[in-house]
């Protein structure tokens, strides 16, 4: 165990690594998850090769980092699929695209709750033990038909960050399902803003007490209930 660091499965160009940026500046290590990783290893960076496609590669990530550094204090769960089906049909998708957004959108996360959890119980207690799942507005809004599979597994991952509250909260651990808004509560659309992530997903970190696990925010303002 060589101090505390977060995990940010699904860390592309835009949240994953501005909320890398941010614990970095803050005196965390950094270990990152994608399909092109398995780059350097440095003494604060880690990068592991994972296809989310395939639930089971989620333990092998967290296997690396556990041999490498130990468990992760943070994890930030970022990754989402979508194959686009037609507007006017939502079970317009095979059922193999179905199944290949769905192990991303909400088995690996599954997965990676269990490997948290499993992880947690190996951590000094004063380390935080924080876990994000970047949502949007999906499953709140009904279905999209076009957008089907991101919208099942956002639902069902919102879901899968409450029964984790209800089931961990007691012994210190907090899970969000964050959710970046506009101002007047309508969803930001394609363009998250990756800078406003990562100062909520950083306050999250830090603060000792669960907050609402919906986290819906607006950007320079923080939680904002809708
Ligand atoms: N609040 C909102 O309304 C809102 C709006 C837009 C987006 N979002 C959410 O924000 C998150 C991503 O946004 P972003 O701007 O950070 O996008 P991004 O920079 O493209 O990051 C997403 C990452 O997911 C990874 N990913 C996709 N499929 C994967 C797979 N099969 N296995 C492993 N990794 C996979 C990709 O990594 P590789 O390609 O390198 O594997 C990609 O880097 C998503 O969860 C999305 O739903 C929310």
């Amino acid at each position: 165990m060589t101090g505390k660091f977060i995990f940010i499965l699904g860390a592309g160009p835009n949240i994953g690594q501005h909320v890398a940026k941010k614990f970095a500046a803050n005196g965390y290590k950094i270990a990152v998850s994608s399909r092109s990783g398995g780059s350097p290893v440095s003494e604060e960076y880690l990068s592991v090769k994972a296809d989310l496609t395939d639930p089971t590669t989620v333990a092998s990530a967290f296997k690396q980092l556990r041999d490498t550094w130990g468990d992760p204090s943070i994890v930030v769960y970022n990754a989402a699929a979508v194959h686009f089906g037609h507007a006017d049909d939502a079970f317009s998708l095979s059922l193999g695209n179905f199944q290949e957004d769905l192990s991303v959108n909400v088995s690996s996360l599954y997965a990676a709750i269990q490997e948290s959890v499993k992880g947690w119980k190996n951590l000094p207690e004063a380390f935080p033990k924080v876990f994000i799942y970047t949502g949007n507005m999906l499953n709140v809004s009904g279905a999209r038909p076009a957008m089907l599979t991101l919208g099942v597994g956002k639902t069902a991952g919102a879901h899968l960050i409450d029964g984790a509250v209800k089931s961990y909260g007691s012994h210190g651990y907090r899970f969000y399902y964050a959710d970046e808004r506009n101002p007047n509560g309508s969803p930001v659309g394609s363009s998250p803003d990756a800078k406003a992530h990562a100062e909520a997903y950083f306050q999250l970190a830090e603060d000792p007490e669960q907050r609402p696990w919906d986290y819906t925010f607006v950007k320079f303002k923080g939680f904002t209930k809708f």
